[in-house]
């Protein structure tokens, strides 16, 4: 069964390659290598024992796409990842942002609508809730003024294929996701920021691989347990699964409505303190930091309510924050052959 992965060898993109090929299909990954490596497809090549189909190809150049759909009127269904994710970035070129992330969007639901088979998965994120009046968040909890042009690609996203899911065979599962972290166990695949990490974790494991000098932490006088900012960190392990079992209940027309929403996170929240006691445990290193200023834009806390994702969809997490700041440490010490 033929499966297209758009970003498939991105940080999330790369680990639902590999739990897809674990289950049988065939992927072919579409990149534009913008944000990401070719040598990933070596990395789920050494895990997956076989390299999955490669097309290098930008999803804003609409005749690249309709030609790719021409030659793959096999594809049983669509994951799609590719898109920009950088908050400051998309401030600075909001442009960039709408072409990239919207305009890809539609030339592909273009395409993917002539097809029999017409199964999209999405991925969404937890910005699209901002900082939600109730908590844990529930699916139904209000969608907020998005706080940046990235934010609004998501949710100007939703509401395109929603419309576009009204009125064709288009079906879809619209994944929320709250902050995935970690890498892959064998320490192949992991993630790869260009430049300076703006995301915790990598900013983590790179000031403890002695790239940067200290993590700043944005503020502690927030009304938290330690004052510091609430998320819900999810291994990248886990995020990827549910994609797998998304994709399978469109396969099987399990869904209810044409277009399904669900939040990927463990249902805990971590502060910022708490991430760096749980990477100083696995690890046994001292993470130096500092406090500094709030970094504008953060919300004070954000994690799921995971009942929907666990009942309907029957996927849950297996895998700790612990697992995640391990796996994540493995995976720099070997981009940066550090040996202890
Ligand atoms: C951010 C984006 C979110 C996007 C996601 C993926 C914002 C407000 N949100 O999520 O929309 O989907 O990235 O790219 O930008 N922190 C530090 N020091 C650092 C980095 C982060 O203290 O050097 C703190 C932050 O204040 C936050 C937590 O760590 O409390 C997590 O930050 P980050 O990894 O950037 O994720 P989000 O901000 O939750």
């Amino acid at each position: 069964m033929k499966i297209a992965v758009t970003g498939g060898l991105g940080f999330i993109g790369s680990h639902t390659v590999v739990e897809l090929m674990a289950k049988g299909f065939e992927v072919v990954v579409i990149d534009n290598l913008s944000n990401a490596s070719v040598e990933v497809l070596d990395g789920i090549a050494a895990i997956s024992g076989v390299k999955p189909q490669f097309e290098e190809m930008d999803l804003r150049d609409k005749a690249s796409v309709a030609a790719f759909f021409k030659q793959h009127t096999d594809l049983k269904g669509m994951i799609h990842f590719a898109a920009s994710k950088a908050v400051g970035e998309s401030v600075e070129n909001p442009l960039l942002y709408y072409e990239n992330n919207l305009g890809s969007l539609v030339y592909l639901l273009q395409e993917l609508q002539q097809l029999p088979e017409a199964n999209f998965i999405f991925s969404s994120s937890c910005t699209v809730y901002g900082q939600s009046k109730t908590l844990p968040i529930t699916e139904n909890a209000a969608i907020q003024p998005a706080m940046s042009p990235y934010g609004n690609t998501k949710q100007v996203g939703e509401e395109i294929i929603k419309d576009a899911a009204n009125v064709s065979n288009i079906k879809s599962v619209l994944l929320r996701y709250f902050n995935p972290v970690g890498a892959h166990p064998s320490a192949n695949i992991g993630e790869l920021p260009l430049g300076v990490p703006q995301n915790l974790v990598p900013f983590i494991t790179q000031t403890a691989a002695g790239l940067r000098k200290e993590l700043s932490v944005y503020g502690n006088d927030y009304p938290t347990s330690d004052g510091t900012c609430v998320r819900d960190y999810i291994h990248v392990v886990d995020v990827a699964k549910a994609h797998v079992v998304a994709l399978q209940r469109l396969l099987d027309n399990k869904n209810t409505d044409k277009v399904e929403v669900f939040n990927l996170g463990t249902g805990k929240g971590s502060t910022v303190l708490e991430v760096i006691q749980a990477f100083e445990k696995v690890s046994g290193k001292r993470l130096p930091y500092k406090i500094v200023d709030k970094r504008p834009g953060d919300v004070i806390a954000a994690y799921a309510d995971t009942r929907k994702a666990n009942d309907e969809l029957g996927w849950k997490t297996k895998l700790t924050l612990e697992d995640a700041m391990r796996d994540a440490w493995k995976w720099e010490r070997k981009i940066r052959s550090i040996d202890n």
